[in-house]
């Protein structure tokens, strides 16, 4: 469990909010979209830039990007994500970031992810495999249960993005109580925290919370207009209640 002395984040001035670098105690950032150019995240590197500085500024020390992968908006191969790191990565050299990044992706569960899968061709992150997945807005999907399984089969660990935001979920929380049984972790959004997507979301996630249902709090950060949101994260009673989860982000620092 991730604990650390709650006061001891926050510096004692006329802003209660203000967060000192120790303030992501949990030091791994699991989904953004840091790579310019390859899904709707960043427009160019100094987008990227500006992004990276602030969350190593909060006390993230490892980014592990996510880019979209999906058949109809976000056709990406593992080669082209791949590809896309190595000019993150210079610039983190070029400008001194005291913090590395790496790549994993965002997959739609569609059938173009079936075919990554049956190829064994996924970006994972972790030790244990972590696969994060998405799936559709418009509807539950009706095999969700049967993709899960497959792809712990193939030696993965499903990682569920932002389950907070679907709203076919709203009024059925049962079934996500059934997602987890099946062994699929959840990933929660840290905006979900700070209004940014509604109230109706804000309040699952924080059903979320009180359920002890959350494995890893991701960004999510598409550029840097999510900054100011993100700040919100840093009110002393939304950090308590983070605080309460056994969060598995900084197992992802080695
Ligand atoms: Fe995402």
């Amino acid at each position: 469990m991730l604990t650390k002395g709650f006061w001891q984040r926050f510096i004692p001035t006329r802003d209660a909010h203000a967060p000192t670098a120790d303030a992501c105690y949990w030091r791994v950032d699991m989904h953004s979209h840091m790579l310019p150019g390859i899904d709707d995240g960043v427009a160019d590197l100094n987008e990227t830039l500006t992004c990276l500085k602030q969350l190593a500024d909060w006390g993230i020390q490892k980014v592990i990007t996510t880019p979209h992968i999906s058949r109809d908006w976000y056709p990406n191969s593992t080669a082209d994500i791949r590809q896309g790191l190595v000019a993150v990565q210079e610039l983190i050299a070029e400008h001194q970031l005291p913090l590395t990044i790496d790549v994993a992706a965002e997959y739609l569960l569609d059938d173009f992810f079936l075919s990554f899968l049956e190829q064994d061709d996924l970006l994972s992150f972790g030790e244990k495999r972590y696969l994060l997945v998405e799936t559709g807005w418009a509807s539950a999907p009706l095999r969700l249960p049967d993709i899960l399984f497959r792809i712990q089969t193939h030696g993965y660990i499903p990682v569920l993005a932002h389950p907070e935001r679907y709203k076919y979920y709203h009024a059925d929380r049962n079934a996500l109580a059934k997602i987890r049984e099946t062994g699929c972790l959840f990933q929660l959004n840290w905006m979900s925290l700070c209004g940014r997507y509604g109230s109706q979301v804000e309040k699952q996630a924080r059903f979320l919370l009180q359920q002890h249902w959350v494995d890893f709090i991701g960004s999510d950060m598409h550029r840097p207009n999510d900054l100011p949101a993100m700040e919100q994260l840093f009110k002393p009673s939304t950090m308590k209640l983070l605080e309460e989860q056994t969060l598995l982000n900084s197992t992802l620092l080695s």
